[in-house]
């Protein structure tokens, strides 16, 4: 697997991804997708849509405001509970996140959970302990400031509130003030009434939403893996409590063949992890994890949570709105269970850049070595399925025929024409962004409307007939 650098200098290149506000000199961690990126992210979604949703009658799909009722985020306890203990170092005056701290202490001393448990720290979890605790244990255990390796001065943990915030309305106030969503699943739990009223779904059913989640992240970092803007996909599943423990497993499976067989991870970068009980969030009976090997550590790309029914009892006590299920079978009444698969697009797209990209040595036609940039997207995930190349660009037949073959497919993929300069330049340049097939058409194709199709990964060259193109490329 190839260095975040050569990824980054690699999507910048070849119009993937743009640092976000680049003239002014770039906007800290914001990352702005190009026409490949765009189109890469666009088939990402369009492939866990039609595998969650549009393959599957027991759910249904919805785009929610970004912007929701404040209350929402009182009652799901995001208000009280989401945000980061931040510590300084006074004599640096930098900042570093205390829970980051302790899990990086318990990874590099090889340390177990009961090591720490003098410090009144039993868990990793943020919300189990206290700031106190945390400095305690910092104060003991990291008398160096892990960047300077110099003895370091500890402030108190502080809360830093990981919600952004804006105003509804011309008067900036407090009673104004209005959050951006740091998750889509809560407008889900916010509308369950009204599916269940205006739509036919009955438990056990899925909603699943695709959208832009905001985060003021103390630790941005590393590309689109940390960022303050990004994008997630999640479903939440409703079900009966005594079905919840079979759909996790189910929902689990689902999930492992997806990144498998679907997205077609190689098998040593990905692996499914169970959290222990003291990990667990404060509302979690369960949680499943999908991680990628990105080049620092494997991170996480997906989880699965077992929510209990505390979304809906939440909101339900918040609101005054009944959120009960009654079975039209049995009659009874009860408040679901959650099911939570939560996928992070943005940092999908990442982990299928480092899958996919590889340089390649190889012997060219005049029996010299070169090097390629080879990107071996899956052929669903490409951003271009095929690129048309008419061999001589002033041979108005061949024009002729290329264009009509670009016209044609483009009904069915995204097709690339490109008729600029050696033919070999041309096959690099659909190398470097991860075209699966170069259709090459030359003087023979106008004489007997065959063309040549090179395969981007044996670069291998076979003839076929253009009526035969579509189902070979599809
Ligand atoms: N509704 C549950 C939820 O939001 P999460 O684990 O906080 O759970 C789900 O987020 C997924 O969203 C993560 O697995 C990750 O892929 C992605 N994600 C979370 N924070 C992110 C960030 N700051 N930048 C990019 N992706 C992020």
């Amino acid at each position: 697997m190839f260095g975040l650098e050569t990824i980054v200098a690699w999507a910048k290149r070849r119009w993937f991804v743009y640092p976000g506000s680049d003239i002014y000199g770039w906007l800290a961690n914001a990352w702005d997708y190009g026409p490949y990126g765009v189109q890469l992210k666009k088939n990402i979604q369009d492939i866990w849509r039609k595998t969650f949703i549009e393959k599957r009658d027991d759910m249904v799909w919805l785009d929610a405001q970004i912007l929701m009722h404040p209350k929402t985020w009182e009652a799901s306890w995001h208000v009280a509970w989401f945000n980061d203990p931040l510590i300084d170092d006074k004599n640096t005056w930098e900042r570093f996140r205390a829970d980051k701290l302790l899990e990086d202490l318990i990874h590099q001393k090889n340390y177990t959970l009961a090591d720490l448990e003098q410090y009144w720290v039993s868990n990793l979890v943020p919300e189990s302990r206290t700031f106190e605790q945390m400095k305690a244990c910092i104060v003991a255990e990291i008398p160096h400031n892990p960047n300077t390796k110099k003895p370091a001065d500890w402030t108190d943990v502080r809360k830093f509130e990981l919600m952004f915030y804006t105003y509804q309305g011309v008067i900036h106030d407090e009673a104004n003030k209005i959050w951006m969503r740091p998750e889509t699943a809560q407008w889900i739990f916010v509308n369950f009434r009204n599916i269940l009223d205006t739509t036919r779904m009955r438990v056990p059913f899925g909603i699943g939403q695709i959208g832009k989640a905001f985060r003021n992240e103390i630790t941005p970092w590393n590309f689109l893996y940390r960022t303050r803007e990004f994008e997630q996909m999640e479903i939440e599943y409703f079900v009966k409590e005594t079905d919840a423990p079979a759909f996790f497993k189910q929902r689990q499976e689902e999930s492992m063949k997806f990144w498998q067989e679907v997205m077609q991870f190689d098998q040593a970068h990905i692996r499914f992890r169970e959290h222990e009980a003291d990990e667990l969030s404060h509302y979690s009976k369960g949680t499943f994890d999908v991680e990628f090997s990105y080049p620092w550590w494997w991170g996480e790309l997906q989880w699965i949570a077992r929510r209990g029914n505390f979304d809906l009892t939440q909101h339900q006590e918040a609101s005054g709105t009944s959120m009960q299920y009654s079975d039209p079978v049995t009659g009874e009444r009860y408040l679901p269970h959650v099911i939570e698969p939560s996928f992070g697009l943005s940092r999908t797209v990442l982990a299928v850049f480092f899958d996919s990209y590889d340089e390649e040595e190889y012997i060219d036609w005049n029996g010299q070595q070169q090097t390629r940039v080879v990107v071996r997207f899956p052929k669903r995930l490409a951003p271009v399925r095929c690129a048309i190349l008419p061999l001589i660009k002033k041979d108005e037949k061949q024009v002729a025929l290329a264009e009509s073959l670009y016209s044609s497919l483009s009904d069915h993929v995204i097709c690339e024409y490109d008729d600029g300069g050696a033919i070999g330049k041309r096959y690099r340049r659909q190398d470097e962004i991860g075209t699966p097939y170069c259709i090459t058409i030359d003087h023979q194709s106008t004489e007997d409307g065959t063309v040549t199709v090179r395969d981007r990964d044996s670069m291998k060259q076979i003839r076929i007939h253009c009526d035969d193109l579509l189902a070979f490329i599809l």
